[in-house]
């Protein structure tokens, strides 16, 4: 009641969100609960049309999952809103891992009243009553903003039994991830929520289908919830208006390596990996471009003549590599990337949760004859097997991770042969 009170007779807050190209937060309205919600509360005033308007102006804006697969996040909430399910969970998840990704983050840090707001429209589109932050255990300071931002909804009336005095009800409790890279994986991060060893279950069933204790889950990542908050609140026109030429809204993008200026930034979709490049400060001491990961580690590595392609999803695939979560890895001149490789495929190995065979003991042999390569106790051309071994992880790994373990090494191999050791001798 209270917090309908201070909106009583008030215009509608502005939503604008922010928008952080420069990095300069302007984040103060959305740090104050009592200033936020304006959406749920506008929404509830009618809420027999949530789900519709939430899932159309979803669908229309095109927006696709940013945890990095780029499921379309409007046919997801309508999937999970058609389960006839009574019991359904929402679950925010922040347990971001991906080497070279951050934005999350940041997200977590400065907009917490964004994914809280995203959370409860996806609630109130799917009919849940219990949503879930499912955090990174390293991320302790964005915890406990996030943890304030849950009390001041929570007291503002917006969180709880009667969210904005409309009877309905949901709730949301912050769950520390056990730890692990496999454990963001959605259906181990179930297992990990259910109390069990975190290996990814089979998919399908999907979560949506059958989620957290059986029921239908409606699993989204910190940036998708914040960005579903400002289309939702703004429609789609004004989100198409957001990006480049055909390319709809923004997206955070972590950027680091060998720029000047490293860190989060918040652009128009659709700008160019030189653009964003240009953003970061350009390249350390003016050296040339060598490479770029545009998606993390779980990328390909794209030679420099591709540094005019949009970052999009179509778009870097159709170039042989991924957006993925955004994490723009940018090398310069001078650097290694059978090193680099080596690295990434060590990182797969290692996280590696050993329920697949193929992954398991594929990864491990991949790292030992790359090793072998290095130290020149093998011949570099036996590293020709590495193809089909990647392919044999991709078709029979059930998570991503055994999916993509080889890749980043085998674009190495295939784009940079010239950084590829000679390897042992033959006679
Ligand atoms: P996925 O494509 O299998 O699934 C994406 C989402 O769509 C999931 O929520 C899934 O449940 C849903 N989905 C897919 N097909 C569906 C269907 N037919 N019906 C209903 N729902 C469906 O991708 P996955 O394995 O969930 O994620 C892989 C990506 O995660 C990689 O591309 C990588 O970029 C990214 N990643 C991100 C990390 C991070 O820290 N942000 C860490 C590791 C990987
Ligand atoms: Fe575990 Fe690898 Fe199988 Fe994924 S592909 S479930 S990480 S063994």
């Amino acid at each position: 009641d209270a917090f309908l009170e201070d909106f009583a007779g008030s215009p509608l807050p502005d939503l604008s969100p922010v928008t952080t190209a420069t990095r300069e937060w302007k984040c103060d309205p959305y740090t104050n609960a009592a200033a936020h919600y304006g959406t749920v509360q506008r929404l509830l005033i009618d809420a027999e049309d949530i789900p519709q308007i939430c899932i159309e102006r979803l669908k229309q804006s095109k927006l696709k999952g940013m945890g990095g697969a780029g499921f379309p996040t409007g046919l997801k909430w309508e999937l999970v809103s058609q389960e006839t399910e009574p019991v359904k969970y929402i679950i925010c998840n922040a347990d971001e891992s991906e080497p070279g990704t951050f934005k999350d983050r940041v997200i977590l840090e400065h907009l917490p009243h964004l994914i809280i707001e995203g959370m409860l429209l996806a609630a109130l589109t799917i009919g849940a009553e219990q949503g879930i932050v499912y955090i990174r255990h390293e991320y302790g300071p964005e915890r406990e903003i996030l943890q304030t931002a849950i009390n001041d909804a929570y007291n503002c009336g917006i969180l709880g039994a009667n969210v904005a005095g409309s009877s309905r009800k949901f709730d949301i409790e912050i769950f520390v991830s056990p730890g692990g890279y496999i454990l963001g994986e959605e259906t181990a991060l179930l297992e990990a929520l259910e109390d069990k060893r975190g290996e990814p279950r089979i998919r399908p069933p999907y979560p949506g289908t059958h989620g957290l204790w059986g029921k239908p889950t409606l699993i989204n990542n910190v940036e998708t919830f914040a960005l579903s908050t400002s289309i939702i609140a703004q429609g789609n026109d004004w989100w198409q208006a957001q990006g480049v030429g055909d390319y709809p809204g923004l997206k955070f993008f972590s950027i680091s390596g060998d720029v000047n200026e490293p860190g989060v930034y918040e652009v128009p979709h659709g700008i160019t990996i030189a653009e964003l490049i240009a953003r970061a400060g350009g390249l350390k001491d003016d050296r040339p471009l060598k490479a770029v990961l545009p998606g993390g580690a779980s990328s390909n590595f794209l030679p420099a003549e591709h540094i005019d392609t949009p970052l999009d999803f179509d778009a870097l695939r159709n170039v042989g590599s991924m957006l993925g979560s955004g994490a723009v890895v940018v090398i310069a001149e001078g650097r290694n990337l059978f090193d680099l490789g080596l690295s990434i495929t060590r990182f797969f190995r290692n996280e590696s949760c050993g329920k697949c065979v193929p992954c398991r003991i594929g990864s491990e042999k991949a790292v030992r004859m790359l090793e072998q390569v290095q130290s020149g106790e093998r011949d570099a051309a036996s590293l020709d097997i590495m193809p089909e071994l990647s392919e044999t992880l991709l078709q029979t790994s059930i998570c991503g991770l055994g999916q993509v373990a080889l890749g980043p090494m085998n674009s190495v191999l295939e784009r940079f042969p010239q950084d590829v050791p000679a390897g042992k001798e033959t006679p």
